[in-house]
This record gives C-alpha cells, structure tokens and sequence, in this order.
C-alpha cells in the first residue's frame, strides 16, 4: 500500500486555500461541504471564489496577499493551489515543519496528504488515488464507480445509521448484527429503498430485526471455496463475495498467498495447508475443526487452491458436515490443470493433436505411485498428473510403461498463473534431468501429450512488473535452481494429498 488511507473530520475546524482561483474555488468548495471554515489565501479572487464567498457568508473568508510562512498556524489542512512552484514549496516546508497536513495540487513531492477522487453517496463515501501517478485514471475509476453505486445508496446508509443504536440493543451479539445488516443490504429492504419507497423500507428492516431477535437457531454454516490455481482475478464472484461474509477461514497453503488478502480483514485465519517437512493438521482433525466452528454458530470459510472437488478432498470435508446436519456450500474454480494449461499455452484438447484428456494423480493415499494401472495410455490425449513433481522421474518411466514412446512431450508447469510461473517442457526421456536445472519449487502439473509441442508458439503469458509487486511475498524473482536440485528433484511445498 502506498498510502494509508484515511477520511478527515473537518466539522468546525479551519482550513486554509492558498490560491483564488478556480482549482481554489473547487477546493474550497469541498472543505465546505465537509463542514470546515475556509480562508481563501490571494491577492485577488476570481469570479468562482468570490460566488463561494456569498454563498458562504458563516464560514469563506478572503485574506487578501500573498501566503507567507506562519499563517498555517492552526489549519486543520492546507491545501496550495497557487500554480507558482516556489508558493507552494515554501507551504509545504512550513506545513511540515509544523505537522500541518498539506496538499499542493499537481505538485506530488509538495504534498503531505493526497485529496482523492471521491464518489459521494454520503454517508457512504468512496476515495479513489492513484498516489499522484495517474489522476486521469483516477477520474475514470471514478466514473465507472459513479454509474456501479446507486445514488440511492446515500439514503440506505443514512437510515441503517439512524438505526444502528436500535439495532445494537436488540441484537447483543456481533455476529447477529452482521447477519442482520447483511440481509438489511441483499434483501427487498434495500430494494426498496432503490425503488424510492424509504418508509417500505423501514418497515422491512424494522419486521427483519424483529424476526433476527426471535432466531434461536445460531448455528453457523461452511462456504467449501475454490480459490482456483492463483491468479487472483480467476477466483469467481461468488468466491469473492463469501471470502467478504467468513468469521473465520481454514486455508491450504495456496499458491499465491495474494488470494488471502481478499478474505474479509478481520476474519480469523487457520492455516491447515499441508506443506512437506512441516508438521500439518491432519484431514480428520480439518473435518472436525469446521463442524466445531460452524456448531459454534460462524460462518466458515474453508479455502482450497483450485477447485475443491478435483484431488482437493472437498467430498472428505462434507460428508463430516451432511451428518452434522450443517448447512454449506460448495464454490467450484478453475482446477490447476485448466490454469496451468490456459497460462502456459499447453490447450487441454486440441481438435488435430489431442481429443481427450485426463487428471491423473501422482500421490495415492498410501504413498504408492501407481500410474500404470490407468494404462493404456493413448499418444492422442493429454495426461495431466497432480501432486507428482517430487516423484517426476518414476512418473515419465511409468508412463512410458504404460505404452507411451520415450520421445513423447511432455512438460512442467510450475507456480501456474502466478508471476512465478515457469515452464519446462521435454519428452518423457528428457524432462526429469531438464527440470532438475530449473530451480522450480511448486507446487507443478505435470502434463504429457502432442499439445506440448504448441507450447512455444502459444505460450502467451509472461509475468509482468505489475503482477510481481502485486505477489510481494511470492518470492517469484527467485528464479536460480536450488542447490539441492542437482541431485535430486524439488520438493513439491504443495502436498496435500488426494
Ligand atoms: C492437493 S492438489 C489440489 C488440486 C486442486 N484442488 C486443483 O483443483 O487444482 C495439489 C496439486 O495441485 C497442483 N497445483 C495446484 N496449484 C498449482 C499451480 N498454481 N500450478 C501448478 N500446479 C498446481 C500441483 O500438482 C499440486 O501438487
């Protein structure tokens, strides 16, 4: 985050724009409107400043001359819109050295605060920056924000406000007050309320809390969520959107660690990923752990990396629910062999190469690897092995004993969709010794069939800038082969078993 956003109260509190033209006016305008006493900073003001000055009699004063070092004393703000570089630079050295916030439009190094691009549905309000870097991009967001957020907004937090106490009385607990407000903004309250009828409105929330109070039910429930492979912007909406409801989220070690930012801040979070060498919650104690917390009465997020019914043990984890008599839902996602193949430019079937294809597992719940006793394997589909890169070797020769020729492509798909995503592809003579070189670290798909030869002109996606800082804890610049990879393969960290 680059700045840490923050909403000033400036209710009664004084203000100074340096500056009498129209960017003064403007900004004089919002101070105002916030509810601030404004002193407008020039030798002379124009035509907007001086309309602002009648229209504010109470609270917009001209102090005519130039600024000078000491009149900042006291400001809640200071906003410099002079448009002559040595004015605004001597505010902002006197603002600082008093610790008075300061904002010298257009001019970023001179400013101690960013006034942001708003979206006003007061009480609800949206701030939009870009840090000074792109303010046009800034006013586009906004606009497109302007058209998503119904001005009626404004009303319905207005009345959900004027409620609020009432609310908190009758409904003691946090987690009832959040099930009530959450139906309150999703259900024919709000409806209303966007229909124009504000009394039907009221009626309807006032007959919710009414019902709210009389629950005796508090039981919780389980949202079993695909987080998908990791790119962020694969998770589905409704993924998103119970991600924002979780009290409490048990996650697996995910891929790209960024998906975990958008689960709501303050839900409480329990890794139960399993990672090699580390010690892991076993899968009965998760199954027992998720009907403990939803019999407790909280909405349980259980987050798996791609899809949770594709060797992510999703059926395990609700059948513990169904005999609890637990409500859940399940949320599919993109499975990392449809990511890894989107990303890597590998097409699952293709209408010339490949006409079938097959998820095959490289992990048996007893450890053993048995991949020839889905054999016969056909040279004309594509074959797609989870959880086997700590075993690649036995995994090409297993294939090849299942009827595959030595020459047969095959490739690694390392970190699918993440800025750390890397590619190795061979036959499935080759491909054990070239990924040995590659300083992957998991979790990789294995993927064998003719399609892996389009992979150096469909291979598309590369990782950008961008993307990289987006994924600051993925370590994903660590591209050198580990030390330990000469010898022996990479542990996969994601190793969850199926
Ligand atoms: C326990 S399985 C979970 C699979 C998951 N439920 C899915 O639908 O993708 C874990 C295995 O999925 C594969 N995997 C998961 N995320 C991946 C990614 N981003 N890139 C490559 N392979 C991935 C790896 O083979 C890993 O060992």
């Amino acid at each position: 985050m680059d700045h840490y956003p923050i909403f000033l109260n400036l209710n009664n509190r004084w203000c100074l724009v340096i500056g009498g033209n129209e960017t003064a006016a403007r900004k004089a305008e919002d101070l105002l409107d916030a509810g601030a006493a404004v002193t407008l900073v020039a030798p002379q003001l124009g035509s907007a400043c001086e309309e602002l000055l009648q229209r504010y009699p109470d609270r917009a004063v001209h102090q005519a001359g130039t600024y000078r070092p000491g009149m900042e004393h006291g400001a809640a703000l200071v906003l410099a819109t002079s448009e002559d570089e040595a004015t605004d630079g001597a505010v902002y050295d006197a603002c600082t050295r008093r610790g008075v916030p300061v904002n010298a439009v257009d001019r970023p190094a001179y400013c101690s605060c960013i006034t942001p691009a708003v979206v006003d549905r007061s009480p609800l309000q949206v701030a939009i920056t870009s840090g000074g870097a792109a303010p046009v991009l800034a006013r586009q967001v906004r606009s497109q924000m302007e058209t998503l957020l119904p001005t009626a907004y404004g009303r319905l937090a207005a009345l959900a406000g004027r409620l609020r106490e009432r609310v908190a009385a009758a409904l003691p607990s946090g987690r009832q007050r959040l099930r009530f407000w959450e139906q309150v903004f999703e259900g024919p309250a709000a409806e209303s309320m966007l229909a124009g009828r504000e009394r039907e409105a009221e009626r309807e929330m006032l007959e919710l809390l009414r019902q709210e109070q009389a629950r005796d039910d508090d039981r919780g429930e389980v949202f079993l969520v695909g987080a998908g492979p990791g790119d962020p912007d694969l998770l589905t909406f409704r993924a998103l959107r119970l991600m924002q409801r979780a009290d409490v989220v048990l996650h697996d070690h995910l891929a790209a660690p960024a998906l975990l930012r958008l689960v709501r801040k303050d839900a409480e979070r329990i890794p139960v990923g399993k990672r090699s060498g580390r010690h892991t919650l076993p899968q009965e104690a998760i199954n027992d752990k998720l009907i403990e917390l939803a019999a407790a009465g909280k909405r349980v997020l259980r987050l798996k990396g791609g899809d949770p019914f594709v060797f992510g043990r999703g059926g395990e984890e609700i059948e513990g629910l169904i005999e609890h008599g637990i409500p859940f839902q399940v949320v599919p996602a993109v499975t990392a062999a449809q990511g890894a193949a989107a990303y890597s430019g590998i097409p699952l079937t293709h209408r010339d190469h490949a006409q079938s294809c097959r998820f095959l597992t490289g992990h048996r719940r007893d450890g053993a690897l048995r991949l020839a006793q889905w054999a016969p394997f056909r040279p004309d589909e594509t074959l797609l092995v989870y959880m086997g890169l700590t075993h690649l070797e036995t995994v090409c020769e297993q294939l090849r004993e299942g009827g595959l020729p030595a020459d047969h492509p095959a490739a690694v798909v390392d970190q699918a969709t993440t800025p750390a995503q890397q590619v190795v592809t061979g036959t499935l003579a080759d491909l054990a010794e070239r990924v040995r070189t590659s300083g992957l670290q998991g979790p990789a798909l294995i993927m064998a069939g003719p399609t892996v030869e389009l992979q150096p002109r469909l291979g598309w996606y590369h990782s950008t800038p961008d993307a990289e800082r987006a994924f600051p804890e993925h370590g994903c610049l660590r591209r050198e082969p580990l030390a330990a990879a000469a010898a022996e393969p990479p542990a996969e960290t994601h190793t969850e078993q199926a």
